[in-house]
């Protein structure tokens, strides 16, 4: 493999700031110094840029099926996009179903991902069933399979839900082993009835989907998970978290010195509950669970990615087109044309997490440019097992590198972006800060518009203890 010469970057990590010149040597970060020359090296001038270690992101649902739906992207096309914005790992899911084996459901889904992924990817395994024989498997899948984080829902009964005896005796077994448990955390149970109510009412357009969906059952389900893993003594962390009483929540526990994290997603930190009052069917595009809140719970997570109550910013990229063609009605949200409950929870994003935080979190100067890296790349590294071959730029580490061009302006819109989906939450947004050159393991993937990766190039990542951090 050829080496690799990058020079005369801004080296942005989460703790550092500076001027230098990058050689890379078989995939890994070989020296970093000033003036260093390797004439046989691919050369890469890199003055006025930004580097950044390549982001992670580890909430994403490629080929994911969510009831009779399933997301339009594939590993290949799902993966390609995240490159393009930066993003050169994932942690996507593994959904065992019931009365699986999850070793069995782990293996069907790396032969199905490996020869696509254009990125370095891991999984979290989705638990639907918690039978003790179904937990034996789990000690293994930490220690072996490198699997060490487990989501469980506490939302869509008979579909996903797990009761609080399920998630409870879960933790007691992965924790012991390194393992962290996910938790999707609404009240399922009571969302169910408002449901029930609503669709008696003849109340079956989008919004519905919000206003059965309300903060305070988000509140309530992310304090019972915390009391449930503060019983069974591991860390948890709370997915997609949207609702000021969740981080009330988690503030409360991380200043009782609970192992509590984190993550929210830029849909929550960009977009409000406004969306839902669109015409017509519109207003289906933003419906993903948890629904968009409104301004104030914004702010409050703003204030949490500034002071660390929230650690991670994630995308839950579950793209689901708008249009039923070209890819059928189970991948399109007109499922619910006439019932809200049935459009397909989710929307894309995987390809816009750096440039939307950069320009709406650094620019606007309501975070650091060290911490936005703490938050797209480090702290998601550390938080499951990644780190240091990821989440930092450091001597050993792997080459990912994005060189981020922080004053090129660019109209966000899904006739640009790279994702297989027919529609942008953020069509139209004018932002500045583009990602210009992408390295996975040294190998240049992304020059400009130009895709220079290929499928199968990602690597299956067995990732080392979750929560610790
Ligand atoms: O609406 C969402 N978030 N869909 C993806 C599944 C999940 O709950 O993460
Ligand atoms: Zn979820
Ligand atoms: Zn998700």
């Amino acid at each position: 493999m050829t080496d690799v010469l990058i020079t005369g970057g801004r080296i942005v990590t989460a703790v550092d700031d500076y001027v230098a010149d990058i050689l890379v040597r078989n995939g890994k970060i070989e020296t970093i110094g000033r003036q260093l020359t390797a004439p046989s090296a691919q050369q890469h001038d890199a003055s006025g840029l930004l580097i950044f270690p390549g982001g992670v992101d580890v909430h994403t649902h490629m080929e994911f099926s969510l009831g009779p739906s399933e997301t339009c992207d594939t590993y290949e096309t799902g993966t390609r996009s995240a490159a393009f914005g930066g993003t050169t790992t994932i942690i996507d899911f593994v959904l065992q179903r019931q009365g699986q084996s999850p070793k069995q459901a782990l293996d069907d889904r790396l032969a199905l991902a490996e020869p696509q992924v254009c990125v370095d990817y891991g999984f979290h395994l989705i638990l639907t069933d918690a039978s003790i024989d179904k937990l034996k498997e789990l000690p293994d899948l930490i220690n072996q399979d490198g699997i060490s984080s487990f989501k469980m829902f506490m939302a869509y009964p008979g579909i996903l839900m797990m009761d609080d005896a399920a998630i409870f005796r879960t933790m007691r077994t992965v924790g012991t082993h390194g393992g962290m448990v996910n938790l999707h955390a609404e009240n399922g149970g009571v969302i169910e009835v408002l449901i029930e109510e609503a669709l008696a009412q003849g109340n079956t357009s989008p919004k519905y989907h919000a206003l059965t969906r309300p903060s305070i059952m988000e509140g309530e389900a992310t304090h019972r998970a915390i009391r449930l893993a503060e019983l069974a003594e591991i860390p948890v962390y709370m997915v997609h978290l949207s609702a000021k009483e969740a981080l009330e929540a988690v503030v409360e526990a991380r200043d009782r010195g609970i192992s509590a994290f984190a993550e929210t997603c830029p849909h929550y930190l960009f977009l409000t509950e406004e969306e839902y009052e669109r015409p017509g069917f519109e207003a289906a595009k933003y419906v993903m669970t948890p629904p968009l809140r409104d301004h104030h719970c914004q702010q409050v997570l703003w204030r949490g990615l500034k002071f660390d109550d929230l650690q991670v910013v994630s995308t839950d990229h579950c793209p689901f087109c708008f249009n039923e063609n070209p890819y059928g009605l189970h991948r399109s949200k007109q499922m619910g044309h006439d019932d809200f409950s049935k459009i397909p929870n989710g929307a894309p994003g995987v390809e816009l997490r750096l440039p939307l935080l950069f320009d709406g979190g650094v620019r606007s100067g309501k975070i650091s440019l060290n911490r936005f890296v703490q938050l797209t790349s480090t702290a998601p590294a550390k938080l499951f097992g990644l780190f240091p071959s990821k989440g930092t730029i450091a001597v050993g580490s792997d080459a990912d590198l994005v060189l981020f061009d922080p004053e090129q302006q660019h109209v966000l819109s899904a006739a640009s972006h790279h994702a297989n989906v027919d529609y942008s939450l953020f069509e139209g947004r004018l932002v500045t800060g583009k990602v210009q050159k992408v390295f996975l393991r040294g190998n240049l993937v992304v020059d400009g518009e130009n895709w220079l990766g290929q499928k199968g190039l990602g690597r299956y990542q067995k990732r080392s203890a979750s929560g610790v951090f």
